[in-house]
């Protein structure tokens, strides 16, 4: 495996509490890089009740992962009505611990993040991968992008905890920077159609019509999980996230892939770039600039 980049890194930070003092906005800067910041000592603890929640069968069939909305109180994905309070109750907690790290830890962040969900993954990562299609396929380096979702340049933030019983780490491999990254995939990714993006929110298959910018994002999505080469000899680490740490990062700029565990809990938000402290850093004005065009 090459060296990673110089300009990512994995930055271990030592709290171990989800509430914590306010932060100087160096942490901040380090997550706009497109750093991991790695918390190897903030576990997310269950109760031996909770502890009974964490098997695959509680999952809905055919769905990846259990799915919460806070804001609505809206919980999707519980195989079994009879233990949904109690999921939720361990969803809901998550979030709200969520809120209060990435408040003290991001404070510029703090009145901007919005739009969050929950996810309370069961599955190992072997089994999903094992009955889905490549685009699909996690275990593939790749920056996030929502299919249906349009961001229109909004920022991906997401905070992981691995919670496996048994000792079993998280493992990722996370790549290089997005400059260098889009710089490498931009010549491959195919032309933008306004009418095709017209016509995917016309029949239901976006939420609302696909950016010039979501549309890229896609795009380098689907060529990095493509391309069997730069899987392979693209820049790139190995790091474990161990049961009982928690990480963050910008999942729309940091390549990522996971390529083992079980039992985790995800919290995502989304950050409008004008709370970003650089908003130069972010992949849209990092795509706006490799292409001398406005993509929103
Ligand atoms: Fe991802």
């Amino acid at each position: 495996m090459s060296a990673l980049h110089a300009n990512t890194a994995i930055v271990e930070l030592p709290f171990n509490r989800w509430d914590i003092p306010e932060q100087n906005p160096q942490i901040q800067h380090s997550l706009e890089l497109g750093d991991v910041l790695y918390l190897p000592q903030l576990a997310f603890p269950l109760t031996k009740k909770e502890h009974e929640l964490l098997t695959p069968a509680l999952v809905s069939p055919k769905r990846k992962n259990i799915s919460y909305q806070p804001e609505k109180q809206n919980i999707n994905g519980v195989a079994d009505a009879s233990r949904t309070e109690e999921v939720q109750q361990l969803v809901d907690r998550y979030y709200r611990c969520a809120v209060s790290l990435l408040g003290s830890l991001l404070p510029g962040y703090r009145q901007a993040l919005h739009s969050p969900t929950t996810s309370l993954r069961l599955h190992p990562i072997a089994a999903w991968r094992a009955n889905t299609s490549w685009r699909k396929d996690d275990t593939r380096l790749h920056v996030d992008a929502f299919p249906s979702r349009p961001t229109y340049g909004e920022r991906i933030v997401r905070v992981f905890s691995n919670i496996n019983p048994h000792g079993e780490a998280r493992v990722w491999r996370v790549g290089e920077d997005f400059a260098s990254l889009s710089a490498r995939f931009l010549p491959e990714l195919k032309a933008y159609s306004p009418f095709s993006s017209w016509l995917q929110a016309a029949v239901g298959i976006t939420k609302r019509k696909r950016s010039h910018y979501d549309h890229l994002m896609l795009e380098l999505h689907d060529k990095m999980k493509g391309s069997t080469a730069y899987q392979q000899r693209g820049l790139q680490q190995s790091i474990e996230f161990p049961p009982g740490s928690t990480w963050i990062c910008f999942s729309d700029q940091t390549p990522h892939a996971a390529m083992s565990g079980q039992f985790m809990l995800e919290q995502t938000f989304l950050l409008p770039l004008d709370a970003m402290q650089d908003p130069q850093l972010s992949p849209l004005r990092v795509l706006e600039n490799a292409t001398q065009q406005i993509l929103i």
